[in-house]
């Protein structure tokens, strides 16, 4: 629909800035899986990683690059030689490719950080803009710690980046310390005070620290930036980054106050928020807006009569503008293959052949468990299904005893790459490590387990208990998720899908991540 309102450029950072966030890194594979669903989701830009990092980032850009083809990919440098070229290098197949050089501008990042002075941190700006034009017209600069850079200085950089190529200039509030009344100044003095400011959009990328991210991104579009940089969920480093559905939302909902828009499509937030939840394992607070579980639940009597009577006294937004089915039960034992295969492709989840009809039949087994079907829980299934593990060992079945005064116990049966069914038993501190003791036995691996959580992924008491830990063996750290109406069993399946992303790794020769440099 054409429309005459001024459009707000959604910079997604979720792979980038979002995979920052402690406990928060996805594989290849979740990488593309969010970058397409992202694309589904229309952003218009998808920062896909930091080449330079690790083999694995600069994989997560080459390879997002070649998947999506409607949004910009951008690639992080810093503004060093090497840093560029990998994210040139990384950017190579994209149709649509930017550089984000960043560089520190504040004082306290320039006298102790860099060691340099404002010459040496605008020559460096300058070169590194110029050494990314060679590879992308299309190319961000962010003086990192904007916010509390000398505004004098601040507006020197942004205009010698301009004059080097820049055709974005990202305004960071790195570590959350602006507020939204001073922000919105500062973008106004750049707006209006660099000379050449009308050759560049300018954008935002704010951090939650104070919990602020969203006002400051919101008073900085009100005072004329143009591009807003943010995460699904709010990932990021520390307290996350401004979140995607919040900006949005605020910016449809209250068109009225910005009158501007955003290409988002919003009936897509719900998957690309679960399927962001589900890869990270970085659950979503209850309250949280847009996304939370009780974002869109009334709980107050008063509250329930009136939107019983008028949704609009007490709802905002609608539910379904953001994608959210609420207490929808969708389907149940009597569903066929049909009606499961179109709530799949309703949810925007994409399952082969093989692996449709592997998650239509454990629907049916689920069915036979549980009466109320709803779309967490199909959800649920159909993510193990696209989950690129490869079965080495298989879970084949368990025996648990434990209670008060007993030693728990538990007998495991797995099957070894589709061959031989291996059984072993071993006593722990409650069931669940006697499972995972069991197991270590019949694989021969020792893992430490480093984190482990549970949670009922709808309400009742028949609801299916989600899995998500993590383990470190053979020198790499992987994790793994399952979700059962059995808590044992999930805890189990989720275990062996790690170990089985660890042999994976280990037979490739993977190394682990390595250090992120500089921001
Ligand atoms: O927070 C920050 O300053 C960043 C930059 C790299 C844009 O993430
Ligand atoms: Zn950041």
């Amino acid at each position: 629909m054409e429309t005459d309102k001024e459009r707000i450029i959604i910079f997604d950072t979720t792979l980038r800035d979002g995979e920052q966030a402690p406990g928060c890194s996805m594989t290849l594979e979740e990488k593309v899986r969010v970058a397409r669903q992202l694309e589904c989701l229309n952003v218009d830009v998808i920062e896909a990683g930091f080449p330079i990092t690790s083999p694995g980032d600069f994989e997560s850009v080459r390879q997002i690059s070649k998947a999506v083809t409607e949004p910009i990919v951008a690639g992080l440098a810093r503004c060093v030689e090497a840093d560029i070229d990998r994210a040139g290098e990384a950017l190579a197949d994209a149709k649509k490719g930017r550089i984000h050089v960043f560089l520190a501008t504040s004082r306290i990042h320039r006298e102790h950080k860099l060691k340099k002075d404002r010459g040496q941190i605008i020559k460096l700006a300058t070169e590194g803009v110029r050494r990314a034009r060679d590879y992308q017209t299309d190319v961000e600069f962010s003086p990192e710690d904007a916010s509390r850079t000398e505004p004098d200085f601040l507006r020197e950089v942004v205009e010698a980046a301009i004059d080097a190529g820049a055709t974005t200039v990202n305004i960071p509030d790195t570590v959350g310390y602006a507020v939204p009344f001073q922000f919105a100044e500062l973008i106004e003095m750049l707006k209006s005070e660099v000379s050449n400011i009308d050759r560049a959009i300018i954008s935002v990328h704010c951090h939650d620290d104070l919990g602020m991210a969203l006002a400051n991104s919101l008073a900085a579009v009100k005072a004329g930036a143009r591009q807003v940089e943010c995460t699904i969920n709010g990932l990021g480093e520390r307290a996350g980054n401004c979140s995607l559905e919040e900006v949005v939302m605020a910016l449809a909902t209250r068109k009225d106050f910005f009158g501007v828009e955003t290409g988002v499509h919003t009936r897509q937030i719900m998957n690309t928020s679960r399927l962001v939840t589900t890869v990270t394992g970085i659950q979503v607070p209850p309250n949280k807006a847009i996304v939370g579980r009780n974002a869109f639940a009334h709980e107050a009597g008063i509250h329930q009569d009136g939107v019983l009577k008028k949704k609009d006294t007490y709802e905002i937004m609608r539910p379904e503008d953001i994608g959210l089915e609420h207490g929808h039960i969708v389907l149940g034992k009597h569903s066929g293959r049909h009606a499961f295969t179109t709530r799949l492709e309703e949810m925007g989840i994409h399952l082969d052949q093989e692996r449709l009809e592997h998650a239509f039949q454990e629907f049916k087994r689920l069915a036979d468990k549980k009466k109320e079907i709803y779309d967490e829980d199909v959800e649920a299934l159909a993510r193990e299904e696209t989950e690129d593990v490869p079965d080495i060992f298989k879970l084949v079945n368990f025996h648990t005893t434990s209670g008060i005064s007993v030693t728990p116990t538990a007998t495991v049966c797995v099957e070894v790459n589709g061959e031989e069914v291996k059984t072993d038993a071993a006593i722990g501190d409650g069931p669940v490590d006697a499972v995972y003791r069991a197991i270590d036995r019949i694989t021969g691996i020792r893992c430490e387990l480093r984190d482990y959580s549970i949670r009922a992924i709808t309400g009742g008491k028949d609801a299916m208990g989600q899995v998500a830990l993590e383990i470190a063996a053979n020198g790499v750290i992987e994790r793994g998720r399952a979700a059962r109406t059995d808590i044992i069993e999930a805890s189990a399946v989720a275990y062996l899908s790690a170990v089985n992303r660890v042999v994976k790794r280990t037979r490739n020769g993977q190394a682990q991540k390595g250090e992120r440099p500089g921001v």
